[in-house]
């Protein structure tokens, strides 16, 4: 039986026969936040990427709600030396909140102690941005006794429903494996990506192998690696033994690599729109989708852009 067919006898389908078993589930996500943010530049000198706005909240804010949607409560946020700002986001203002009621705003004194109640939140720090398999390394002291965790990279928001941590988990809870986000890519930006060689007809498929960044002509399908990922635990103890590469960078890639030729990961074929925040371009564009379909500030955006076509 193919993956798909395991994963489409989960509880979502309509009339499926249940064919495997619930076997796990997933209570925490590690969220890499350790980077240097060099695509952004200079606007990322002092603010962690993380932490630019989309709407009306920083970016690291809407990959939490997605986790906390997703059924998630508790995040291991791995930061570095000098991105403190993650950490003060997060943390209880009542002077702030107080100053808010007094001011008669409570609705917003309410919507800033939300975010401090969002979910456990611990943090812990990457001494040195050696990649993102570093980064994920450095919370799995954070998870003893975890059969897996969810991993979500902040730089990427997730447009859709179900949220796509929730359909990765959804994955993980029948096939019992990790998991990884799959995305179709057309070939002329195929090589940005991390690329999965698969089998099986979608939208679960078993995932082979993976290469990171290859060329066109080298790229094993066209489904590229998205920042989302159900880990197991095996996945951290393979993290532990990959040789460091150019620059001590340790990659995600290659420990999934090894568990992927093993037999032991699945791709998800999501549906939804991941949003790009991680560059200029791709963060006016993000903030453009998000402001456009606001009920309130969409017809002003839409407004505004009239104006500035007529030279306004
Ligand atoms: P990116 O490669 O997109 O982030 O990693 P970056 O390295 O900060 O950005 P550029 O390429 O220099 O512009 C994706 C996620 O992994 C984290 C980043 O913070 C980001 O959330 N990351 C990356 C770490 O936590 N540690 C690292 O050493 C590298």
């Amino acid at each position: 039986m193919t993956a798909a067919a395991r994963f489409e006898g989960g509880p979502d389908s309509a009339g499926g026969t249940v064919e495997s078993h619930r076997v796990t589930t997933v209570s925490t996500l590690v969220v890499p936040a350790g980077g240097l943010g060099t695509r952004f530049l200079p606007a990322t000198k002092a603010l962690p990427k993380e932490m630019v706005p989309v709407g009306d909240r920083p970016a690291i804010q809407w990959g939490l709600e997605e986790a906390v949607a997703s059924g998630i409560r508790r995040a291991v946020v791995v930061t570095a030396p000098g991105k403190d700002l993650i950490r003060a986001h997060f943390a209880p203002d009542p002077v702030l909140e107080e100053i808010l009621e007094r001011r008669g705003s409570p609705e917003l004194a309410r919507r800033v102690r939300a975010i401090t109640e969002l979910c456990d939140l611990e943090f812990v720090e990457q001494a040195e941005p050696l990649g993102l398999g570093h980064a994920v390394l450095c919370a799995r002291d954070r998870l003893e006794g975890e059969a897996a965790a969810a991993v979500l990279l902040p730089d990427d928001l997730f447009d859709g429903s179900p949220p796509l941590l929730a359909q990765l988990v959804e994955a993980h809870t029948w096939e019992g494996c990790t998991v990884l986000a799959l995305r179709r890519c057309p070939q002329e930006t195929i090589s940005r990506y991390g690329v999965a060689a698969v089998t099986g007809e979608g939208p679960v498929f078993t995932v082979t192998d993976v290469v990171e960044k290859p060329t066109p002509e080298e790229a094993p399908s066209d489904l590229a690696i998205m920042g989302r990922y159900v880990l197991t635990a095996e996945v951290f103890e393979a993290l532990g033994s990959v040789t460091p590469g150019a620059g001590g960078e340790i990659q995600l890639t290659d420990a999934i690599g090894a568990v992927a030729r093993a037999g032991r990961v699945v791709g998800v074929e999501f549906v939804g729109r991941l949003l790009d925040v991680g560059t200029l371009d791709s963060w006016l564009a993000t903030n453009a989708a998000i402001v456009w379909q606001d009920p309130e500030l969409g017809p002003a955006l839409r407004e505004r852009i009239r104006e500035l076509e007529q030279g306004g």
